[in-house]
C-alpha cells in the first residue's frame, strides 16, 4: 500500500499529522507515539518574541469538544530553533514549523529566519488565531491573505501551508487568496469562536471571555469546509477540525483532503494516530485502491 502523499512541494510519507498546539514540542508525546511513523509534526506557534499568553483559566471541556484561549504562549523563535528543532528534526518525520506575526511584516522575517534552518521541512502560517488580538485578520480578508502569504513565498524556498479560520462568511474566497499568494496547501480549518459561562456567578469561564472550539464537535464543519474548498480551488488541503478516529481520516480524505492533522484527540487519547496509522492500509484497500493517493477527493456527488 502506497501511503505517500503531497502537499505540492512537500512530500509526506503518509497523511496523518498532528496539529499545532495539541502536541507540544513531541518529546512530551514521545512515551505515546512512535514519531517517526508520523507523516509529519505541527509544533506549538512560534512568535518574534516569547509570549506569557493569556490569564487562566484559559481551558474549558465542552460536549464533545475543548474551548481553548492560550493566546500564543511559547518562547519566541529563537529559542525554538535553539532548543527544540534539533530535536523535532531528528525524528524521522516531517517537520513542518508553524508561525504568526503580529503584524503583517512580522512573518515574512520570521518565515526567513526559519528559511535558513535545516531540518525544518515547511512552513505553516498560522493566520487565524482567535485568541490574541488581530489574530485573525490576516485570514478574514482575501487581499490581505494573498498579500502576506505572497511575502511569505518570497522569503522562503521552503513549502508554505496557510492555516485559515472558519470564522468567515466565505472559505472558498481565502482559500483561493492563499492559493493565488502562493501556498503550497491551506489548512483547514482552525477553532471557531465560542464561549462558556458558569452561570452561578454570572461569569464568562475564560478569563479572555472567548476562546477556540476544537474536538470532534466541530468536526462536520470542518468537513464542509474541506468538501468545498476541495470542489472549488485548486489547492492541496490539510483537513484538521475533530478528527478522532480513522473513519473521520477516511472521510476528510474522500472529501478533498491530501492530509489530515489530529489535534484535540492527542489529549484524550494520544496514541491514536498510530492506531490509525496500523489501519490506514486495509481501509484504503477496502476501496479498492493501492494507494491512498487514489481516494483522495473522490466523493461522489449527488445528481
Ligand atoms: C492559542 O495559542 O491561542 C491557540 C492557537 C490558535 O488557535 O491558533
Amino acid at each position: 500500500m502506497d501511503l505517500s502523499v503531497a502537499l505540492g512541494r512537500l512530500s509526506l510519507a503518509n497523511p496523518i499529522l498532528v496539529a499545532s498546539g495539541t502536541f507540544g514540542y513531541a518529546k512530551e508525546a514521545a512515551p505515546f507515539v512512535d514519531l517517526g511513523r508520523l507523516g509529519g509534526i505541527v509544533p506549538k506557534t512560534v512568535t518574534s518574541l516569547p509570549r506569557a499568553g493569556n490569564r487562566p483559566p484559559r481551558i474549558v471541556e465542552t460536549a464533545s469538544g475543548m474551548l481553548n484561549s492560550i493566546g500564543l504562549d511559547n518562547d519566541g523563535i529563537d529559542h525554538f530553533i535553539e532548543h527544540h528543532v534539533p530535536y523535532l528534526s531528528r525524528q524521522g518525520t516531517r517537520l513542518i514549523a508553524n508561525v504568526a506575526g503580529k503584524t503583517e511584516d512580522e512573518f515574512p522575517s520570521l518565515v526567513a529566519k526559519l528559511d535558513l534552518v535545516a531540518g525544518v521541512d515547511a512552513i505553516e502560517l498560522n493566520l487565524s488565531c482567535p485568541n490574541v488580538s488581530g489574530g485573525i485578520d490576516f485570514a478574514t480578508k482575501p487581499e490581505v491573505t494573498e498579500r502576506v502569504i505572497r511575502r511569505c513565498y518570497e522569503s522562503t524556498g521552503k513549502p508554505i501551508l496557510a492555516k485559515l479560520t472558519p470564522n468567515v462568511t466565505d472559505i472558498l474566497s481565502i482559500a483561493d487568496a492563499a492559493r493565488q499568494g502562493g501556498a503550497d496547501a491551506v489548512t483547514l480549518i482552525n477553532t471557531l469562536v465560542g464561549t462558556a459561562i458558569d452561570w452561578r456567578k454570572r461569569r464568562p469561564i475564560l478569563s479572555n471571555v472567548v476562546g477556540g472550539l476544537s474536538g470532534p464537535a466541530i468536526k462536520p464543519i470542518a468537513l464542509r469546509m474541506v468538501m468545498m474548498v476541495a470542489r472549488k480551488v485548486a489547492i492541496p488541503i490539510v483537513g484538521v477540525g475533530g478528527i478522532s478516529t480513522l473513519d473521520d481520516v477516511m472521510e476528510f480524505l474522500i472529501a478533498g483532503a491530501s492530509a489530515v492533522q489530529l489535534g484535540t484527540v492527542n489529549f484524550f487519547d494520544p496514541s491514536s494516530s498510530m492506531r490509525m496509522l496500523d489501519d490506514l492500509p486495509t481501509a484504503v484497500a477496502s476501496l479498492g485502491a493501492s494507494s491512498v493517493q487514489e481516494v483522495i477527493g473522490t466523493l461522489e456527488w449527488p445528481r
